[in-house]
């Protein structure tokens, strides 16, 4: 059911997408709907140049047929439609259960106009409930993870925090980093925890996004709900 709600977003993104656009692909599973969907216009001859996400979202889309670039060539994008993992007032986002918070953070930035595409799960009164993904640079991971702790409990988040596996291994990201996932239950004032993450040297970026999301397609069993960044505080 989820899934079909994750495809029903990425169609009424599609709406977005015009020929001619430079055009960044999200990661993971409602990106991938999105991506289909751009693959298959495509074929019917959609002209857009895109920078994908992520490894896979960039194997998916050259399977799909879809042309493909780099920000060092193409450093300005019109639009990037990506997933999130939590949807909050302001269209803060929670990202990166998919480990690839660092590239999305960077396509999303660089382009004029980001879109977040969900299911009615992920939109929450309050970030924190999903873990945040903090990604981090693995020379000193281990003092990186201890000033990670710190943070988490000024900010009286719940735990646990651990480093992401991958079996007995650690997850590594496409950048080869570590990702450590921390859970708040509640993340009240997202900037704030912004700031005091990224003062730790090891860590490389972490999955809150704010002010970088325009607008959000939620789609629940009522149908579509588009939420704009500029509404009022839900
Ligand atoms: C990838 O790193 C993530 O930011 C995903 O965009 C996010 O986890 C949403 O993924 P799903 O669409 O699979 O829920």
């Amino acid at each position: 059911m989820s899934d079909d709600f994750k495809a029903a977003a990425a169609r009424a993104a599609m709406a977005e997408v015009k020929t001619g656009m430079r055009l960044g692909l999200g990661t993971g599973s409602t990106a991938k709907h999105f991506v289909d969907l751009v693959g298959a216009e495509v074929k019917r001859g959609l002209d857009v140049l895109c920078v994908p996400t992520s490894e896979a979202t960039a194997a998916q889309a050259r399977a799909l047929g879809i042309r493909l670039s780099t920000l060092d060539e193409t450093p300005e994008l019109d639009l990037t439609v990506d997933g999130a993992d939590e949807v909050g007032p302001g269209l803060a986002l929670i990202k990166g259960a998919g480990g690839a918070l660092l590239r999305e953070k960077i396509v999303a930035a660089a382009s004029k106009r980001m879109v977040v595409i969900a299911d009615a799960s992920k939109k929450v009164d309050v970030l924190g409930r999903f873990p945040l993904s903090i990604e981090v640079n693995p020379f000193g991971a281990a003092v990186t993870f201890k000033a990670i702790w710190t943070v988490v409990h000024q900010f009286s988040g719940e735990g646990p925090v651990g480093f992401r596996m991958r079996g007995q291994e650690r997850f590594l990201t496409d950048g080869g980093h570590q990702i450590v996932d921390a859970s708040f239950g509640r993340i009240p004032d997202p900037e704030a925890l912004s700031t005091a993450l990224l003062e730790i040297a090891g860590v490389v970026q972490h999955g809150l996004f704010i002010g970088l999301c325009q607008r959000a397609y939620i789609a629940g069993p009522s149908g579509i709900e588009v939420l704009d960044a500029g509404d009022p505080v839900r």
